[in-house]
C-alpha cells in the first residue's frame, strides 16, 4: 500500500514538473520570462545611454588614430640609442604610442613639448606624478639624461617632417 503512495506522489510530481516546463519557466518565455525580458528592456535603456560614452572614447580614438597616422606616416627617423633601448618598447620606435595599429602601453609622446616632457619626466622621477613603471626606469636616470631625452622627444615631429622630405 506504502509503495502505491509513493509511486502515485512520485508521479504526480514528475506530472507537475513537466506541466511547469510545458508552460515555460523563467528562461523557456513563460510568465516568469517576462520577468526577465522585461529586465533585460530594462538593460537595454542603460545601453541606450552607453553611445554617448562611446561616442567620447571614439572620439579619444580617432585623436589617437590621427596621431598615429601622423607619427606613424612619419615613418622611420633618426632616434638615438638612449630612446631606442630605455623607451621605445613602450612608447614606439617614433613614439606614436602605437606598434602595428596596435596601443602600446605608454602613451604617445610624439609631438609633445620639451618643457611638458621634462616636466612629466622630472614629477615621475621625484614621485609627485605616480607610475611606478616610469619611476622605476628613471631612477636610474639622471636630470641631464631626462633633459636630454625631453629635447630629443620633442624633436621627433622635426625629425619626421625632415626624413620624409628626404625621402621625396
Ligand atoms: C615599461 C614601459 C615604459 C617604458 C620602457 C617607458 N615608459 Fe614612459 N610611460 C609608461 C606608462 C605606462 C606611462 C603612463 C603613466 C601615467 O600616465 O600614469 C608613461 C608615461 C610617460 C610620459 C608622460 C606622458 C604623458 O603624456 O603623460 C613621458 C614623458 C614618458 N613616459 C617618457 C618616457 C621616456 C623618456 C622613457 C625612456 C627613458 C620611457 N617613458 C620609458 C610606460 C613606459
Amino acid at each position: 500500500m506504502r509503495n502505491i503512495i509513493v509511486g502515485f506522489f512520485t508521479l504526480l510530481i514528475l506530472g507537475l514538473m513537466a506541466w511547469t516546463a510545458s508552460q515555460g519557466g523563467a528562461y523557456h518565455g513563460g510568465e516568469h520570462g517576462k520577468v526577465i525580458a522585461d529586465f533585460g528592456d530594462s538593460m537595454g535603456q542603460t545601453a541606450a545611454i552607453a553611445p554617448v560614452e562611446k561616442s567620447d572614447r571614439e572620439k579619444e580614438n580617432e585623436a589617437l588614430g590621427a596621431l598615429r597616422d601622423k607619427a606613424g606616416n612619419a615613418g622611420a627617423f633618426k632616434v638615438s640609442n638612449e630612446y631606442k633601448s630605455k623607451c621605445a618598447s613602450c612608447h614606439g620606435v617614433n613614439g606614436s604610442g602605437f606598434q602595428n595599429g596596435k596601443k602600446m602601453m605608454g602613451p604617445p609622446l610624439f609631438g609633445q613639448s620639451e618643457e611638458k616632457l621634462y616636466k612629466d619626466l622630472s614629477d615621475f622621477k621625484a614621485g609627485r606624478k605616480e607610475n611606478m613603471i616610469m619611476k622605476g626606469l628613471l631612477i636610474r636616470l639622471d636630470d641631464k639624461a631626462l633633459k636630454r631625452l625631453a629635447k630629443e622627444i620633442s624633436e621627433f615631429p622635426q625629425r619626421a617632417k625632415e626624413a620624409e622630405a628626404k625621402r621625396k
